[in-house]
């Protein structure tokens, strides 16, 4: 068995308007690269998911088990994270979807 630290969900759905078309795939990579240049595999798996229904303030990303979501996320926004939260600890709230997430 396998136990990471941090599981990243990116939103990669490919209908029209969707968060694949606002960049949800280049984020997707981005995420993956950022991992195995920082050799992090062994501590965050990062994977795709479908439509979690926020695709209006897409591209989305999710951080379990945090339960953070993140709205309108770049590529370029992927170091930041990764660097803050991921191995900070600390959410990178201009990006924070405070409409929805984990109960704390
Ligand atoms: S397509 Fe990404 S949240 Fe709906």
């Amino acid at each position: 068995m396998h136990s990471f630290k941090k599981h990243v969900l990116v939103c990669t759905n490919e209908k029209p308007l969707h968060c694949a078309q606002k960049g949800g795939l280049e984020i997707l990579s981005a995420f993956r690269d950022e991992v195995q240049k920082r050799n992090l595999g062994a501590e965050i798996y990062v994977s795709k998911t479908g439509c979690t229904s926020q695709h209006h303030c897409g591209p989305t990303v999710i951080i379990y088990p945090d339960g953070v979501w993140y709205r309108e996320v770049k590529a370029q926004d992927v170091p930041e994270i990764i660097e803050s939260h991921l191995l900070g600890g600390k959410i990178v709230e201009r990006l924070h979807n405070k409409e929805i997430g984990l109960k704390k």
